[in-house]
C-alpha cells in the first residue's frame, strides 16, 4: 500500500496551492472538491483539478481527489470529473453505509473497464465522520476490496453528535479508537483528524504522536508547515527500529529454545510484543527507512 503518513488537502480551485503541494515531498496530495471549495466554485474546482493532474509532476506523492458527499447534489458530477483524470485515489467524505462504498466502487469499476485499465487501479479512501458512520464502521470497513483507508474527521463528527472540540480531544477518543479498530481488523490504514491551528507546530506534533500511539497510520493536514512534523511522527525513530529488530531476533531464538516468553533489557517479551515490533518494522518499511 502507498505510504499515507500525511494527507495534505488544498482547495481544488486553487492551482497555486496544488502546484506548491507537489514540491513538498508529502505522501498524499488531496485536491478537494468538498468543504474547502465554495458552493459557487464547484465547477471551477473540477476544471482546475483536471488541468493540474494533466500538467503537473506529482513525483512520489499520491494524487487523491476528494468529491462531495452523498446527497450534496454534487457527488455524481464530481465523481465523473475525478475518475476521468485517472487519479491514484478517490476520497469520499461522510460515508455512512457499506452500500455507499460499493456504489462508488462500482462506478469506478465501470470507468476502469471502459478505459481498459486494470480493475482496482484507482484506489478508494473514505471519510467516516458522523455518528451513523461510526456506528456502521464494521460494515463500511468490510465493504469493498478497493478500499485502502478510513479517514476520521473530528470537526464533522463533533458537529454530528453535538460535542465541543477541545485540545485534549477526549470528546473524539471513542470514535478515533473505533476507526483504528475497524481498520486493523480489515488491514486498512487509519488516517487521523486535522489539527486546524496550523501555526502551532508543538501542539500538532503532540497530537500526531498521540494518533500514532492510538494506532493511526497517518494524519490529515491542511498546511505545508504540517508536512514534516506529521510525517516524522508517523515514521518510527532509528532507536525504535533498532529495538524492534532486536525483539524479532531474540523472539526467534527463544522459540528455538522452546520458550514463549523471555526477558529483554529487563522487560517481558511474548507474542503480542513481537507483533508490535513487526508493526514498527512495517511502518519503517512503508516510510522507506528499511
Ligand atoms: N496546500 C498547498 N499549499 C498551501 C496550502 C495547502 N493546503 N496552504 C497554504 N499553502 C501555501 C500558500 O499558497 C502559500 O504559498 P505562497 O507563499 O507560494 O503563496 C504558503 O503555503 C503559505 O501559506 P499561508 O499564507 O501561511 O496560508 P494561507 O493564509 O495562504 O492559507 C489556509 C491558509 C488555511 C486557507 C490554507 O492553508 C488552506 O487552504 N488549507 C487547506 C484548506 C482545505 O483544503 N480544507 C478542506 C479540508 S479540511
Ligand atoms: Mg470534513
Amino acid at each position: 500500500m502507498h505510504s499515507r503518513r500525511a494527507l495534505l488537502y488544498m482547495p481544488g480551485d486553487d492551482r497555486r496551492k496544488i502546484q506548491k503541494a507537489t514540491t513538498l515531498g508529502v505522501d498524499c496530495i488531496c485536491m478537494d472538491m468538498e468543504d474547502g471549495v465554495a458552493i459557487t466554485r464547484k465547477v471551477e474546482a473540477r476544471a482546475v483539478i483536471a488541468q493540474a493532474v494533466k500538467e503537473l509532476d506529482f513525483g512520489k506523492s499520491e494524487r487523491c481527489i476528494r468529491i462531495n458527499s452523498f446527497g450534496s447534489g454534487f457527488e455524481k458530477f464530481d465523481l465523473a470529473a475525478a475518475v476521468a483524470t485517472n487519479p491514484d485515489a478517490i476520497v469520499v467524505p461522510k460515508v455512512e453505509t457499506a452500500a455507499q462504498v460499493r456504489s462508488i466502487s462500482e462506478y469506478i469499476e465501470l470507468y476502469e473497464v471502459s478505459s481498459k485499465m486494470e480493475t482496482g487501479s484507482i484506489r478508494m479512501l473514505v471519510g467516516v465522520e458522523t455518528a451513523k458512520g461510526i456506528l456502521n464502521l464494521r460494515e463500511i470497513a468490510e465493504a469493498d476490496k478497493r478500499l485502502e483507508a478510513i479517514i476520521f474527521g473530528a470537526e464533522d463528527f463533533a458537529a454530528s453528535v453535538g460535542a465541543t472540540r477541545t485540545r485534549q480531544a477526549a470528546e473524539v477518543l471513542y470514535a478515533r479508537s473505533a476507526v483504528v479498530t475497524a481498520c486493523a481488523a480489515n488491514e486498512l490504514q487509519a488516517i487521523d483528524m486535522v489539527y486546524i491551528d496550523f501555526h502551532d507546530t508543538e501542539g500538532l506534533r503532540l497530537e500526531a504522536q498521540q494518533g500514532a500511539g492510538l494506532g493511526f497510520s497517518g494524519k490529515q493536514i491542511i498546511h505545508p508547515n504540517q508536512v514534516v512534523p506529521v510525517q516524522e511522527a508517523f515514521t518510527p525513530s532509528a532507536e525504535a527500529i533498532a529495538y524492534a529488530q532486536r525483539v524479532v531476533k531474540a523472539f526467534a531464538a527463544s522459540q528455538r529454545e522452546g520458550k514463549g516468553a523471555f526477558a529483554l533489557d529487563g522487560r517481558m517479551i511474548d507474542l503480542p510484543l513481537l507483533k508490535n515490533a513487526q508493526n514498527v518494522l512495517d511502518r519503517a518499511k512503508a516510510a522507506g527507512k528499511l
